[in-house]
């Protein structure tokens, strides 16, 4: 079913920003090198304050060599889809400016690179999930991660499959969600009340 069925923009949006969504089902085919670099070209020209640019990504490829030790990151629930993603990046963001002064936004710049990732993913006929249940501790060991990058997230990237490839706790669940309307997030003026 295409993702217009389940979701219906209230104004006339480009389409890109619902067909960005974040299904679990995965093929696991190989990703070619210029997929990536498509999502991470997309991503270098995302907004920073002091165009500092905060963004880091570190990829592996499934069958590589680094790939367990990625997938190893993931919590119990995510390993059981993103095994099968045919890639996973990890995010990181530098924590502080060259003269040392902190970058207070270097989280929201590199979630800003990060949306630049998935859309320009999904132009390319790929699909992303973004992955907040992984040992982010144990990420900073694994990757190597200076003192000064904050570890951010894991993409999994994959080729969408058939829900039916899903275990049977995730397969109801593939299906585009929704969104709050504009007026439960945005008001005028002063902080209102939805
Ligand atoms: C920072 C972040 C962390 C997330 N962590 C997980 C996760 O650990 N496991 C998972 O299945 N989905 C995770 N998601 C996916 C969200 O649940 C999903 O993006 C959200 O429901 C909106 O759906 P959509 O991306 O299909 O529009 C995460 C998304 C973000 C942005």
């Amino acid at each position: 079913m295409p993702v217009s069925a389940h979701r219906r923009p209230d104004r006339a949006i480009d389409p890109l920003f619902v067909n960005r969504w974040s299904p679990r089902a995965y093929s696991g085919e190989e990703i070619p090198d210029a997929v990536l670099e498509l999502g991470f070209e997309a991503a270098r020209w995302a907004p920073s304050a002091r165009n500092a640019q905060p963004w880091r990504f570190v990829y592996s490829k499934r069958h590589s060599s680094s790939w367990e030790s990625f997938a190893g990151l993931l919590n119990a629930r995510n390993r059981q889809w993103a095994g099968n993603a045919s890639a996973l990046v990890a995010v990181l963001s530098r924590t502080t400016h060259d003269d040392g002064t902190p970058i207070l936004t270097h989280s929201f710049d590199t979630g800003a690179a990060w949306a630049n990732f998935a859309h320009q993913v999904v132009l390319a006929g790929w699909h992303t999930r973004a992955i907040g249940g992984f040992d982010h501790a144990a990420a900073r060991t694994v990757l190597g991660v200076p003192e000064d990058h904050a570890v951010e997230i894991l993409i999994a990237i994959g080729r969408q499959a058939a829900a039916e490839t899903l275990p049977d706790e995730f397969r109801t669940l593939e299906t585009p969600n929704g969104r709050r309307p504009l007026s439960a997030f945005v008001s005028e003026g002063a902080f209102g009340t939805p």
